[in-house]
């Protein structure tokens, strides 16, 4: 890695800004050696107090990035320690001593050389240790969550994008990227022309992921199957919502295909629940508050089965506290249970104050679903819903895991 490129890495991870000393242009100069570790909170800490962190001078860097042994010995990606294949650890947590030292240190060409007490030795990547520390980490998935698009029912329109086509889509990988792209960064993502078959659905869909298998099974129907009652089988109005709250982990795509329609009605819409959230904050902030912590029980039964689940509508990550899932069904809510009653005016207060922007006209993308587009909604951001409608109707489609996708995402670098 270069200097210029080395600079700018440290400047993604917000590790530039006055916080590394300057150094000689075109050179990478690590200086280590052992600080005493003089804030409070090594103080409070046993094992923290006794430690001596190691200060790995970068360049353009006015403060030292301060590393603890154990962290080091803990993080060695020597293949006696680490698998590199699949980034699994191959050590015994108890056998790490939290009181190894640094015999020797050395750098080369961005590269930390460390001999330890043991004998063990480690090479380590500084980029590497960089993103990998709290600061770079946290700085990336803050990052990554700062470039979401959030719409509402007319700025939806404006996001010109293009439309993906079912052949193209069929062949090409960097379609495929695209689609991940659009997923993570709008929420949803359409591909036209599809022929509104079975097999031309599937085949959609298994391109871009594996199928999840839940209680409605792998690859379902509705207008024909009539084996579920959940209220997205039958025809009335259905209001905006995230499915699966009664789910531990709500599925986290949906793919909707309508491969036959020949009826009246039937208005598709969705809202940006992330949209939603960023409005909520500003009206109310309290009642933003309040969502994120009071769990809300959902359940659904159908025989043979009884699903129940507890969450909160706002659901956040728990290193960056950023917004990571909306899990908002008003239909699948279970008895309240969990308030006391001289507490449940506030509750139903601000309940009330999110549904009624979840319900504001202007936050919907309406459209209408039919033959030949294939839609992949993801369930963890955007809320669904439809108008009623008479006449026949099929829609075919299936759930992808949060884990699945967000692992393919992953993998074509559109997450960290
Ligand atoms: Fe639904
Ligand atoms: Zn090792």
């Amino acid at each position: 890695m270069g200097t210029l490129k080395f600079k700018s890495f440290l400047s993604k991870c917000g590790l530039l800004r006055n916080t590394f000393l300057p150094t000689r242009r075109g050179s990478i100069k690590i200086l280590c050696n052992y600080s005493s570790g003089n804030n409070l909170e090594l103080k409070e800490n046993e094992y923290n107090n006794r430690s001596k962190l190691l200060d790995v001078h970068l360049p353009n860097a006015s403060q030292p990035l301060k590393l603890h042994p154990i962290w080091l010995r803990d993080h060695c990606r020597c293949p006696e320690c680490y698998n590199d294949v699949t980034r699994q650890r191959n050590n015994d947590i108890l056998k790490l001593n939290e009181q190894i030292t640094i015999s020797t240190h050395s750098q080369s060409d961005g590269l930390l050389h460390i001999c330890w007490s043991d004998g063990h030795k480690s090479t380590f990547s500084i980029p590497w240790l960089i993103s990998h520390t709290y600061e770079g980490k946290y700085k990336e998935l803050q990052e990554d969550a700062s470039r979401l698009t959030t719409w509402d029912g007319t700025t939806v329109n404006s996001l010109g994008l293009e439309p993906i086509l079912y052949q193209r889509m069929k062949k090409e990988d960097k379609i495929l990227r695209e689609i991940y792209h659009r997923v993570i960064q709008y929420g949803f993502v359409k591909i036209e022309q599809v022929p509104p078959t079975e097999l031309d659905t599937k085949m959609v869909i298994e391109r871009i992921c594996r199928m999840s298998q839940t209680v409605f099974g792998r690859f379902w129907e509705t207008g024909t199957n009539f084996d579920h009652k959940d209220t997205g089988y039958l025809n009335g109005y259905l209001e905006a919502h995230t499915d699966n709250t009664y789910f531990t982990e709500a599925q986290g795509l949906l793919v909707f295909h309508c491969t036959h329609f020949n009826g009246t009605g039937c208005e598709s819409f969705l809202v940006d629940g992330f949209h939603v959230a960023k409005q909520l904050k500003q009206l109310d902030p309290s009642a933003y508050d309040y969502l994120s912590k009071v769990n809300i029980e959902a359940e659904y039964i159908e025989p043979g089965e009884h699903f129940s689940s507890w969450g909160t509508i706002f659901r956040h990550n728990p290193v960056t506290h950023v917004l990571e899932q909306i899990r908002f069904n008003m239909l699948d809510r279970a008895p309240l249970s969990n308030i006391p009653q001289l507490d449940v005016g506030t509750f139903y207060r601000h309940l009330k104050t999110m549904a009624m922007l979840v319900k504001k006209k202007e936050n919907e993308y309406q459209f209408h679903l039919s033959p030949g587009t294939v839609m992949i909604i993801d369930n963890w951001r955007l809320l669904h819903g439809r108008g009623s409608y008479r006449g026949e109707r099929v829609l075919k489609g299936c759930y992808y895991s949060r884990s699945d996708f967000m692992s393919k995402a992953r993998h074509y670098g559109i997450i960290s």
